[in-house]
């Protein structure tokens, strides 16, 4: 009678519903043999980089270090580190000490740089910076021992030497003025001179990419690639000089810092973009930049869910229809609480808590939807991210004429330590991509302030000889 009709318009809508958002959630899903095509274009690119008649248009910039070796444990010395450009600004006191048994010591202090800081002018921005060493300095007791330091400095830097970096564009939450196209050792040095409070001797400027490898082969010799799946996403990886048209000589290695996160910026990968995917760019502080980086980085792995969830609830699969302020408020879903949403050990009412917490008010049907959505958008990040992995280990496997190449990468980044899943999907898709190469990877223990240490004392060693 009339009963079942409703009954079976009723499923039906349901059904569709059901249909509509897996056919939303279907162009997420990658099939291997896209995944194979990320990882050739990434290849392609990664040539174009490293190419001096191509070096100027390229998108993966493959940018010289002036990091010819990992560190051979000689190192030895007391050195400050700044890291700037991750989840926190940190101020590090690093006590590197050489002979039979090596040790590391550090000391270190996390500053905070507000938002109008960071995309104030900067001025402001290395004042602030300078400020803050100044209070470590003092917390110390060491204003007076003009010590050597590594700033590591997580942004793409033209680099000439290990301490001069042209800053080529700000990425991530960064836009303090007149700093893109300027050295910014000069800018941190004129600042500690404005200061008149202490000297220090600015000595290598270092992507957080490379200071995780440095620190990682510290311990493994057999680690020449560095990762950051974060706040931003990126790598490095020893290069042959004869390969790296863009730098004098052709003996030897060195580190080249890939700056893989605006890989697709010249349109490569349109086919794989989302409208979602679009819709984060247009709502980004650097529109049309970093389109890789977008789809697989922490920053921004929330906001493509976000984008997802006001699309759904517009059709009226989620949240009664209604789109909450909370919803439209940029950044609400930061990487910890994906993380939460997607562990396995908790129970949907918990994910209803949490997502209760942000202000989000969710049927149990609800919560089931938003934990599949944050699913598919961070296995697919695992997955590209894992497709550009693949294309560097073969690169350096066919670098060095080998069938088969045992390599270690050293790892870190907030999305890759703290996501229940990223890391599996991750090595999971390296290993399918790059079957010829065997894949170690190793979690760096703050890479960023050992490792620019590290650096810095290989940099200081190298001047006393080119002195003598
Ligand atoms: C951004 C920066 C890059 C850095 C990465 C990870 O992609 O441009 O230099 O390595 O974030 O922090």
């Amino acid at each position: 009678g009339k009963g079942a009709a409703m009954v079976t318009a009723v499923a039906y809508r349901l059904t569709d519903q059901a249909r509509q958002i897996q056919e939303t959630l279907a162009e997420f899903r990658l099939s291997k043999s896209q995944l194979l095509e990320v990882k050739k274009r990434m290849r392609v690119e990664i040539e174009r980089g490293l190419k001096k008649e191509s070096h100027k248009e390229a998108t993966v910039k493959m940018l010289p270090t002036f990091v010819r070796s990992t560190p051979d444990g000689t190192e030895n010395g007391d050195f400050l580190a700044l890291d700037l450009g991750g989840t926190n600004f940190r101020v590090l006191l690093v006590k590197i000490r050489s002979g039979k048994r090596r040790t590391v010591e550090m000391h270190n202090k996390i500053y905070a740089i507000p938002i109008e800081v960071m995309q104030g002018t900067g001025e402001e921005l290395f004042d602030h910076i300078v400020h803050c060493i100044s209070d470590f300095l003092d917390y110390m007791g060491m204003k007076s021992a003009r010590l050597p330091l590594g700033f590591t400095f997580s942004f793409p830097c033209h680099q000439t030497s290990l301490d001069a970096g042209i800053l080529v564009t700000w990425t991530k939450g960064f836009k303090a003025t007149d700093c893109e196209g300027e050295d910014v050792v000069e800018l941190l040095r004129d600042a500690i001179k404005r200061k008149e409070e202490f000297e220090l001797d600015v000595v290598a400027i270092v992507n957080d990419t490379v200071g995780t490898m440095m620190t990682c082969a510290y311990e493994e010799p057999t680690c020449e690639v560095g990762l950051i799946a974060g706040t931003g996403s990126n790598a490095c990886y020893m290069e042959e000089m004869k390969n790296i048209e863009t730098v004098e000589g052709t003996q030897g290695r060195m580190c080249v810092n890939m700056e893989w996160g605006a890989f697709g910026d010249n349109g490569c990968l349109d086919d794989i973009r989302t409208k979602y995917d679009q819709a984060v760019d247009e709502n980004s502080l650097n529109e049309g930049k970093q389109r890789y980086e977008k789809m697989c980085s922490g920053m921004y792995l929330g906001e493509i869910v976000r984008q997802i969830l006001i699309d759904l609830t517009k059709r009226g699969f989620l949240f009664r229809g209604q789109i909450s302020e909370t919803l439209k408020t940029r950044g609400i879903f930061e990487t910890k609480f994906l993380s939460q949403i997607e562990s396995d050990r908790l129970a949907l009412l918990q994910v209803r808590a949490i997502l209760q917490q942000l202000g989000l008010d969710s049927t149990c049907d609800d919560s089931i939807i938003v934990k599949e959505v944050c699913g598919t958008v961070s296995r697919r990040a695992a997955q590209i991210c894992g497709a550009g992995m693949a294309a560097v280990v073969d690169k350096i496997r066919e670098n060095r004429g080998l069938d088969h190449l045992d390599i270690t990468v050293g790892v870190d980044g907030t999305l890759y330590k703290l996501h229940p899943h990223f890391s599996r999907i991750f090595h999971q898709t390296v290993k399918e991509l790059a079957p010829k190469c065997d894949v170690t990877f190793l979690l760096s223990e703050d890479g960023s302030g050992k490792g620019a240490a590290l650096i810095t004392a290989v940099g200081c060693r190298q001047r006393e000889l080119d002195a003598q």
